[in-house]
């Protein structure tokens, strides 16, 4: 799906190469600060890398049309972003900003019970603890059906038994819909037991 070829970033990143497969669960692992994060932001053209390629489909990335490019392949972002107003609203804000309808209760209802998050979808969002507000983000994304998803940390905020519960369910149901995983993950066993590739990125001049 995506192809990065010795693609460097400033002093962050030194010539990565790494293959993220269609129809895969890649999980990224690696120090705070080794630059997970600005791998997934390449993937979408939030960042463009200071020396390298990064091939989408076989394209390179720079002759793809950014707006386009996000439609396919979704960030979900470290911290999860809530707006203003109920869950209902934030569920359906997704596929508002990609100009698509509304979905049917029913089907945010599904999303919620998907991330096992048992609130009504007329509550404040702004109320929500921070593992519930991640799992509100996974749900709205989840309902946009991208064809990749990029994941930054979906779940960092959950106890250990919720997070493998959730990303078990999620990436079912994702697998369901022949959806591509791009995720940044702390968790071993997330990796370890969900991920079908895994990458390790190192600090940049460690042992140096
Ligand atoms: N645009 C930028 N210009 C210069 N440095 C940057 C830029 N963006 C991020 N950095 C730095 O790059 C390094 C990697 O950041 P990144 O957010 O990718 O790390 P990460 O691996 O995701 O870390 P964490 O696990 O803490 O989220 C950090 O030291 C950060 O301060
Ligand atoms: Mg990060």
């Amino acid at each position: 799906m995506f192809r990065l070829e010795n693609i460097s970033y400033y002093e962050i990143l030194d010539s990565v190469t790494m293959e993220l497969k269609k129809n895969v669960v890649s999980c990224i692992t690696g120090p705070s600060g080794a630059g997970k994060s600005t791998i997934l932001k390449f993937l979408n053209k939030m960042l463009i890398p200071t020396e390298g390629e990064i091939f989408y489909q076989d394209q390179p990335l720079q002759s793809i049309d950014s707006i386009e490019l996000r439609r396919q392949a979704v960030m979900l972002q470290q911290a999860p972003v809530i707006f203003d107003g109920s869950i209902e609203e934030n569920l359906q804000i997704g596929l508002k900003f990609a100009g698509e309808g509304p979905a049917q209760r029913n089907v945010l209802k599904d999303a919620l019970d998907l991330v096992l998050l048992e609130k009504s979808l007329n509550e404040e969002a702004d109320k929500l603890s921070g593992g519930e507000k991640q799992r509100l983000a996974l749900a709205r994304i989840f309902i946009m059906k991208p064809k990749v998803y990029l994941l930054d940390e979906p779940t960092s905020a959950l106890d250990p038994e919720t997070e493998i519960q959730v990303m078990k369910r999620f990436l079912k149901a994702v697998k369901e819909q022949n959806g591509t995983v791009i995720m940044v993950t702390h968790s071993k066993t997330i990796s370890e037991k969900l991920g079908e590739e895994n990458f390790y990125i190192e600090q940049k001049g460690k042992g140096r």
